[in-house]
């Protein structure tokens, strides 16, 4: 038994969980897939793309399609790349968007998200657009896999082998794969927001440092775990790219500590979801979109009304935040746009703990499979 334990231990990198392993892997994965992609007079590089300018500003529509935790990637990858490229983008979960016969236009691209590569609603919505004429980009970990040697063009995330079933260094490098094809995009077309794309590319250089940083919160998150494990429903509220923040947070706790978790557009909050809202219910909310602080801390006034309690995740700094929440953790500063990369980090923390409190098997927990290669 212990020589199994070594061995298993080894393998996890002397970590209890495979999962926490590649929580702390996430630097080095950010780091990994950023390699060569950042020239020195700031532009993306993605020679794997190597697309002709003409292609580039032909694209007149962009389809995401991906599940679970890649498809919240692609809601970040949407906002991005409108932002970027003002190319209208629709984002949807593939098992959705294979039975709903999409549009297409002549030079509509569909960017599809896969760790795995392997997923079958996933694959089954390229082979779709394929056979409709788009022209598909994969982002995948894995490289050879079916989702990578399909589509037309593959960027590859770096994060290395995730065998947890929750994906995290998948997910981060997944957001900077996307923050770089859209500004390798939009360069390549004439950049609509040169400021946006500066800001950007300035944040990605710094992301490394930002994420090895932000697991600092570790104690804290472990801390806030062990009091609200036992809670039986917790709900994540935010804006703009929080609300996608939020969702990725409910997904990693739902699914490895069993807590029914639910996100919620905080503006939606009084159009019904209020009504769960009682005392001590544990309401965690995400305050890293500047342009939205306000409209966030009156959402957040409104459950505190109602007696939830609430952990904020806002920017270090923050001085009015102590005063309208239960628990504050604060986060290292980055640019709005890369926030969805940087306060991932203590809510998939959070989950990780909470399972654990929980005696939960974190890597594998019950009913899912790390891909899921059948409908
Ligand atoms: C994420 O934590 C889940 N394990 C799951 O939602 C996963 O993201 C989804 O199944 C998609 O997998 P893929 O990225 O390999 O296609």
């Amino acid at each position: 038994l212990k020589v199994t334990w070594d061995v298993d231990a080894a393998e996890k990198g002397g970590y209890e969980h495979f999962m926490l392993k590649e929580i702390y892997e996430q630097p080095k994965a950010v780091a990994d897939t950023l390699t060569g992609r950042l020239s020195d007079d700031n532009r993306a590089v993605l020679p794997e793309l190597d697309w002709a300018l003409g292609m580039a500003r032909g694209i007149d529509r962009i389809h995401v399609v991906a599940c679970g935790t890649a498809y919240h990637a692609g809601m970040v990858g949407r906002q991005i790349l409108e932002r970027l490229t003002r190319i209208p983008v629709e984002v949807e979960v593939a098992s959705e968007y294979r039975y709903r016969d999409p549009i297409y236009t002549d030079h509509t691209l569909v960017l599809v998200i896969s760790q795995s590569g392997e997923t079958a609603d996933t694959l089954a919505a390229l082979r779709e657009a394929k056979a409709r004429g788009a022209r598909v980009v994969a982002v995948t970990n894995v490289v050879g896999s079916s989702v990578a040697r399909e589509a037309d063009d593959v960027i590859i995330t770096w994060a290395g082998p995730e065998i947890a079933v929750a994906s995290t260094k998948a997910y981060t490098t997944q957001l900077v794969a996307l923050y770089l094809f859209a500004c390798y995009l939009a360069q390549l077309r004439g950049a609509a927001d040169p400021a946006t794309i500066e800001e950007v590319l300035a944040g990605l250089r710094d992301l490394p440092d930002a994420v090895s940083k932000v697991l600092d919160t570790a104690p804290a998150m472990k801390a806030f775990a062990q009091q609200f494990a036992r809670k039986e429903s917790a709900f994540f509220i935010g804006r703009g790219l929080d609300y996608v923040a939020a969702l990725e947070g409910a997904l990693k706790l739902k699914e490895i500590s069993y807590i029914h978790a639910e996100a919620y557009a905080a503006g939606e909050l009084k159009h019904g979801t209020l009504a769960l809202i009682a005392e001590g219910v544990p309401v965690i909310a995400l305050a890293t979109q500047d342009h939205l602080y306000e409209k966030t801390v009156s959402n957040i006034k409104e459950v505190k009304a109602r007696d939830a309690h609430v952990l904020a995740l806002t920017w270090t700094g923050d001085e009015e935040m102590a005063s309208v929440a239960d628990e504050v953790l604060y986060l290292p500063r980055v640019s709005p746009w890369l926030a969805p990369a940087v306060v991932a980090v203590p809510l998939q923390l959070l989950a990780y703990y909470a399972a654990v409190e929980r005696g939960n098997d974190v890597d594998k927990p019950r009913n899912l499979a790390k891909s899921v290669t059948v409908e």
